[in-house]
Protein backbone atom coordinates (compact mmCIF):
# COMPACT_ATOMS: atom_id res chain seq x y z
CA UNK A 1 0.00 0.00 0.00
CA UNK A 2 1.83 3.48 -1.07
CA UNK A 3 0.45 6.48 1.10
CA UNK A 4 0.65 10.37 0.86
CA UNK A 5 0.56 11.01 4.35
CA UNK A 6 -0.80 14.92 4.65
CA UNK A 7 -0.94 16.10 8.25
CA UNK A 8 1.56 14.69 10.67
CA UNK A 9 3.70 16.72 14.03
CA UNK A 10 6.91 14.50 13.97
CA UNK A 11 8.51 17.04 15.75
CA UNK A 12 5.94 16.80 18.83
CA UNK A 13 7.77 15.96 22.04
CA UNK A 14 5.94 12.95 21.71
CA UNK A 15 8.40 11.60 19.23
CA UNK A 16 11.79 12.96 20.59
CA UNK A 17 12.89 9.40 21.96
CA UNK A 18 12.33 7.49 18.75
CA UNK A 19 11.59 9.99 15.57
CA UNK A 20 13.79 8.07 13.24
CA UNK A 21 12.33 4.81 14.10
CA UNK A 22 8.75 5.76 13.95
CA UNK A 23 9.57 7.72 10.39
CA UNK A 24 11.11 4.22 9.29
CA UNK A 25 7.86 2.54 10.56
CA UNK A 26 5.82 5.00 8.53
CA UNK A 27 7.93 4.26 5.03
CA UNK A 28 7.55 0.45 5.91
CA UNK A 29 4.08 1.04 6.01
CA UNK A 30 3.57 2.24 3.02
CA UNK A 31 4.07 5.91 4.05
CA UNK A 32 6.21 7.36 1.46
CA UNK A 33 5.44 10.75 1.64
CA UNK A 34 4.75 13.15 4.46
CA UNK A 35 3.86 16.82 5.43
CA UNK A 36 4.96 17.60 8.32
CA UNK A 37 2.86 21.14 9.79
CA UNK A 38 3.88 23.54 11.77
CA UNK A 39 1.45 25.22 14.90
CA UNK A 40 3.51 28.38 16.16
CA UNK A 41 7.11 29.95 14.44
CA UNK A 42 9.08 27.20 16.40
CA UNK A 43 7.20 24.21 15.00
CA UNK A 44 7.04 25.49 11.75
CA UNK A 45 10.83 25.55 11.65
CA UNK A 46 11.42 21.97 12.87
CA UNK A 47 8.66 21.27 10.25
CA UNK A 48 11.22 22.21 7.51
CA UNK A 49 14.34 20.99 9.45
CA UNK A 50 12.50 17.22 9.50
CA UNK A 51 11.01 17.88 6.00
CA UNK A 52 14.75 18.33 5.08
CA UNK A 53 16.51 15.48 6.59
CA UNK A 54 13.86 13.34 5.62
CA UNK A 55 13.12 14.43 2.16
CA UNK A 56 9.78 15.06 2.19
CA UNK A 57 7.64 17.86 2.75
CA UNK A 58 6.52 21.17 5.12
CA UNK A 59 3.72 23.67 5.77
CA UNK A 60 4.24 26.22 8.66
CA UNK A 61 1.85 28.65 9.98
CA UNK A 62 0.40 30.00 13.38
CA UNK A 63 -2.90 27.97 14.29
CA UNK A 64 -5.11 29.79 16.22
CA UNK A 65 -5.14 28.74 19.48
CA UNK A 66 -1.28 30.47 19.33
CA UNK A 67 -2.57 33.18 17.06
CA UNK A 68 -2.40 36.14 20.51
CA UNK A 69 1.27 37.00 19.53
CA UNK A 70 0.31 37.37 15.54
CA UNK A 71 1.50 40.36 14.19
CA UNK A 72 3.28 41.95 10.96
CA UNK A 73 6.49 40.46 12.24
CA UNK A 74 5.19 37.07 12.98
CA UNK A 75 3.63 36.73 9.37
CA UNK A 76 6.96 38.11 7.77
CA UNK A 77 8.54 35.51 9.44
CA UNK A 78 6.18 33.16 8.06
CA UNK A 79 6.80 34.73 5.07
CA UNK A 80 10.45 33.89 5.07
CA UNK A 81 10.12 30.47 6.56
CA UNK A 82 7.37 30.01 3.63
CA UNK A 83 10.33 30.50 0.43
CA UNK A 84 11.94 27.44 1.38
CA UNK A 85 11.93 24.63 -1.21
CA UNK A 86 10.10 22.41 1.14
CA UNK A 87 7.40 24.23 2.19
CA UNK A 88 4.63 23.62 0.09
CA UNK A 89 1.84 24.86 2.18
CA UNK A 90 0.90 27.35 4.42
CA UNK A 91 -0.96 25.89 7.73
CA UNK A 92 -2.29 24.99 10.52
CA UNK A 93 -4.40 27.99 10.33
CA UNK A 94 -7.77 28.75 11.25
CA UNK A 95 -10.17 29.20 13.72
CA UNK A 96 -10.95 27.35 16.61
CA UNK A 97 -13.73 29.11 19.16
CA UNK A 98 -13.43 25.78 21.41
CA UNK A 99 -10.21 27.42 22.89
CA UNK A 100 -11.46 30.90 22.83
CA UNK A 101 -9.67 31.04 26.44
CA UNK A 102 -6.49 30.67 24.77
CA UNK A 103 -6.95 33.24 21.88
CA UNK A 104 -10.05 35.53 21.72
CA UNK A 105 -11.78 35.35 18.13
CA UNK A 106 -11.08 38.97 17.48
CA UNK A 107 -7.33 37.77 17.12
CA UNK A 108 -8.04 34.79 15.84
CA UNK A 109 -9.92 36.42 12.68
CA UNK A 110 -7.23 38.60 11.45
CA UNK A 111 -4.32 36.19 12.27
CA UNK A 112 -6.21 33.58 9.81
CA UNK A 113 -7.07 36.00 6.83
CA UNK A 114 -3.38 37.18 6.85
CA UNK A 115 -1.90 34.26 6.29
CA UNK A 116 -4.73 33.00 3.42
CA UNK A 117 -3.53 36.31 1.91
CA UNK A 118 0.29 34.89 2.29
CA UNK A 119 -0.81 31.89 0.50
CA UNK A 120 -2.74 33.13 -2.15
CA UNK A 121 0.78 35.61 -2.57
CA UNK A 122 3.16 32.85 -2.69
CA UNK A 123 0.76 30.41 -4.54
CA UNK A 124 0.90 27.75 -1.63
CA UNK A 125 -1.97 24.94 -0.54
CA UNK A 126 -3.52 25.86 2.69
CA UNK A 127 -4.27 23.51 5.71
CA UNK A 128 -7.45 24.89 7.73
CA UNK A 129 -7.82 23.90 11.33
CA UNK A 130 -11.39 25.20 12.16
CA UNK A 131 -13.13 23.82 15.14
CA UNK A 132 -16.84 25.02 16.93
CA UNK A 133 -16.38 27.82 14.28
CA UNK A 134 -18.41 26.43 11.34
CA UNK A 135 -20.10 29.39 10.21
CA UNK A 136 -17.15 32.40 10.79
CA UNK A 137 -14.57 29.81 8.98
CA UNK A 138 -17.18 29.10 5.79
CA UNK A 139 -17.63 32.91 5.70
CA UNK A 140 -14.23 33.99 5.31
CA UNK A 141 -13.23 31.12 2.74
CA UNK A 142 -15.95 31.96 0.81
CA UNK A 143 -14.83 35.74 0.20
CA UNK A 144 -11.47 34.36 -0.10
CA UNK A 145 -12.44 31.83 -2.64
CA UNK A 146 -14.39 34.54 -4.90
CA UNK A 147 -11.28 36.97 -5.17
CA UNK A 148 -8.84 34.30 -6.39
CA UNK A 149 -11.42 33.33 -8.74
CA UNK A 150 -11.50 37.07 -9.48
CA UNK A 151 -8.24 37.22 -9.68
CA UNK A 152 -8.02 34.26 -11.82
CA UNK A 153 -5.67 32.30 -9.23
CA UNK A 154 -6.45 28.23 -8.53
CA UNK A 155 -7.57 28.20 -4.61
CA UNK A 156 -5.73 24.83 -2.93
CA UNK A 157 -6.79 24.12 0.62
CA UNK A 158 -7.75 21.29 2.50
CA UNK A 159 -10.04 21.31 5.84
CA UNK A 160 -8.00 18.86 7.63
CA UNK A 161 -9.45 16.90 10.66
CA UNK A 162 -12.96 17.40 9.08
CA UNK A 163 -16.05 17.50 11.86
CA UNK A 164 -19.04 19.24 10.31
CA UNK A 165 -22.02 18.14 8.53
CA UNK A 166 -22.31 16.09 5.25
CA UNK A 167 -24.25 18.76 3.61
CA UNK A 168 -21.09 21.91 4.38
CA UNK A 169 -18.84 18.81 3.34
CA UNK A 170 -20.39 19.77 -0.28
CA UNK A 171 -20.43 23.44 0.26
CA UNK A 172 -16.46 23.16 1.00
CA UNK A 173 -16.18 20.99 -2.37
CA UNK A 174 -18.26 23.73 -4.50
CA UNK A 175 -15.38 26.24 -3.25
CA UNK A 176 -12.63 23.81 -4.39
CA UNK A 177 -11.47 22.24 -1.16
CA UNK A 178 -10.41 18.76 -0.21
CA UNK A 179 -11.33 17.14 3.14
CA UNK A 180 -9.15 15.57 5.54
CA UNK A 181 -10.11 12.30 6.76
CA UNK A 182 -7.91 10.93 9.49
CA UNK A 183 -8.41 8.05 12.89
CA UNK A 184 -12.18 9.81 13.65
CA UNK A 185 -13.54 7.60 10.48
CA UNK A 186 -12.79 4.43 12.45
CA UNK A 187 -14.78 5.76 15.88
CA UNK A 188 -17.98 3.53 16.27
CA UNK A 189 -20.07 7.59 16.67
CA UNK A 190 -18.51 8.73 13.66
CA UNK A 191 -21.12 8.55 11.62
CA UNK A 192 -21.40 12.24 10.45
CA UNK A 193 -17.82 11.45 8.98
CA UNK A 194 -18.65 8.69 7.15
CA UNK A 195 -22.02 10.76 5.97
CA UNK A 196 -19.63 13.54 4.61
CA UNK A 197 -17.19 10.80 3.02
CA UNK A 198 -20.04 9.56 0.88
CA UNK A 199 -21.16 12.92 0.01
CA UNK A 200 -17.90 14.40 -1.10
CA UNK A 201 -16.61 12.97 -4.39
CA UNK A 202 -13.53 10.65 -4.40
CA UNK A 203 -11.38 12.91 -5.89
CA UNK A 204 -11.52 15.37 -2.66
CA UNK A 205 -10.24 13.24 -0.14
CA UNK A 206 -7.40 13.18 1.35
CA UNK A 207 -5.70 10.94 4.64
CA UNK A 208 -3.90 12.48 7.28
CA UNK A 209 -3.31 11.66 10.96
CA UNK A 210 -2.97 14.64 13.04
CA UNK A 211 -0.24 12.13 15.03
CA UNK A 212 0.77 12.22 18.02
CA UNK A 213 -3.15 12.57 18.37
CA UNK A 214 -6.34 10.87 17.12
CA UNK A 215 -5.46 7.35 16.66
CA UNK A 216 -7.42 4.94 14.83
CA UNK A 217 -9.30 1.93 15.77
CA UNK A 218 -8.52 -1.07 17.22
CA UNK A 219 -5.29 1.45 18.62
CA UNK A 220 -7.38 4.28 19.73
CA UNK A 221 -6.14 6.20 22.93
CA UNK A 222 -2.59 5.28 22.65
CA UNK A 223 0.11 7.74 20.19
CA UNK A 224 -0.61 7.38 16.80
CA UNK A 225 2.06 7.46 13.85
CA UNK A 226 1.54 7.69 10.39
CA UNK A 227 1.91 3.36 9.75
CA UNK A 228 -1.50 3.71 11.19
CA UNK A 229 -3.33 5.01 8.12
CA UNK A 230 -3.63 1.36 6.94
CA UNK A 231 -6.64 1.57 9.75
CA UNK A 232 -8.07 4.85 8.05
CA UNK A 233 -7.74 3.49 4.46
CA UNK A 234 -9.31 0.12 5.36
CA UNK A 235 -12.30 1.99 6.80
CA UNK A 236 -12.24 4.62 3.69
CA UNK A 237 -12.30 1.28 1.31
CA UNK A 238 -15.46 -0.15 3.18
CA UNK A 239 -17.30 3.13 2.60
CA UNK A 240 -16.02 2.96 -1.30
CA UNK A 241 -16.38 -0.26 -2.19
CA UNK A 242 -13.26 -1.24 -3.28
CA UNK A 243 -9.46 -2.01 -1.81
CA UNK A 244 -7.72 -0.35 0.92
CA UNK A 245 -4.99 0.06 -1.19
CA UNK A 246 -7.25 1.46 -4.00
CA UNK A 247 -8.39 3.77 -1.72
CA UNK A 248 -4.93 4.81 -0.56
CA UNK A 249 -3.92 5.31 -4.47
CA UNK A 250 -7.12 7.60 -5.12
CA UNK A 251 -6.26 9.61 -1.92
CA UNK A 252 -2.57 9.66 -3.24
CA UNK A 253 -3.29 11.82 -6.59
CA UNK A 254 -6.04 13.77 -4.75
CA UNK A 255 -2.86 14.76 -2.42
CA UNK A 256 -0.37 15.44 -5.77
CA UNK A 257 -3.16 17.76 -6.30
CA UNK A 258 -4.06 19.35 -3.73
CA UNK A 259 -0.71 20.22 -3.10
CA UNK A 260 0.41 21.20 -6.59
CA UNK A 261 3.28 18.30 -6.71
NI1 LIG B 1 -2.66 19.24 13.38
Amino acid sequence: MKIFETHTHYEDRAFDADRDEMIKKGREAGVDCFVNVGSDLETSRKSIEIARKYGVYAAVGVHPENASDFDENVLAEIEKLAKNPEVIAIGEIGLDYHWEDECPREKQKPAFTSQLSLAAKLDKAIIIHSRDAAEDTFEILKKFAKKMSEEGKTLRLVMHCYGYSPELAKEYVKLGAYIGVGGVLTFKNAKKLRESVLVVPRDRVVLETDSPYMSPEPERGTRNDPSKLRYVAEKLSELWDCTAEEAAEICYQNSLRLFGL
